[in-house]
């Protein structure tokens, strides 16, 4: 059954208490956590101090996507607010097997995401150093955006270079992410799968979280 990684973006921040809680008694796996910073993408979501603050109440593995540029001036304070996953941006990595050592070293799993226009190859010398795999199917910034279906060729592709080289990273889907589908990205090969506004916008969050769970069996 796929990872399901509820993204609190789409979350109702007066009552985040709340929706936290509703994430803990789901049988979703991780907390989703969108880091914006207003120059790698067009818009500014939130950071360590709201994440940290979070971390008291949720009971499941933070998995924080970083959209910033220069991430690595900050893994320290994200370790520190609670990452247990760390994702950067191959776009916003000049030195990205440096980050991925930093990462670790820290005592954090490794992501690296892909914008939808960056071809999955840019990962073919570095993949047995990668924890998880995040494709954006939608351009990074906000939630509730349409599916880009050539995602699931990318999904295809990174599964098939994970075979080939031994490595052990996981695949995660941003973006977009629909009971309608989610069966075939998981039959494409995703292991976790990230759903903002399908999850926080049904009137049963709860019910959705488990037939996203439930997809591809
Ligand atoms: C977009 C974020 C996503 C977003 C997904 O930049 O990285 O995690 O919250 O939201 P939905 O599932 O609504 O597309
Ligand atoms: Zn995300």
């Amino acid at each position: 059954m796929p990872i399901i990684a509820p993204s609190i973006l789409s979350a109702d921040f007066l009552n985040l208490g709340r929706d936290i809680e509703m994430v803990n008694n789901s049988e979703a796996d991780w907390f989703h956590l969108d880091v914006m910073d207003g120059r790698f993408v067009p818009n500014i979501s939130y950071g360590m101090s709201i994440i940290s603050q979070m971390k008291k109440a949720a009971k499941k593995t933070f998995d924080v996507h970083l959209m910033i540029v220069e991430p690595e001036k900050y893994f320290e304070e994200f370790k520190k607010a609670g990452a247990d996953i760390l994702t950067v941006h191959y776009e916003a990595s000049t030195h990205l097997h440096r980050s991925l050592q930093a990462i670790k070293a820290l005592g954090m799993k490794a992501g690296v995401s892909l914008n939808p226009h960056t071809p999955v190859s840019v990962l073919e010398n570095i993949i047995t150093e990668i924890d998880l795999v995040l494709i954006m199917s939608v351009n990074p910034g906000f939630g509730g955006q349409k599916f880009i279906p050539q995602a699931l060729d990318k999904v295809r592709k990174v599964k098939q270079m994970i075979n080939e080289s031994g490595s052990k990273a996981l695949i995660e889907v941003d973006g977009g992410v629909t009971l309608e589908n989610v069966g075939e990205l998981v039959a494409a090969g995703v292991d976790a799968l990230v759903a903002g506004n399908t999850v926080f916008s049904s009137p049963d969050p709860v019910a959705t979280i488990k037939k996203l769970k439930q997809a591809g069996k």
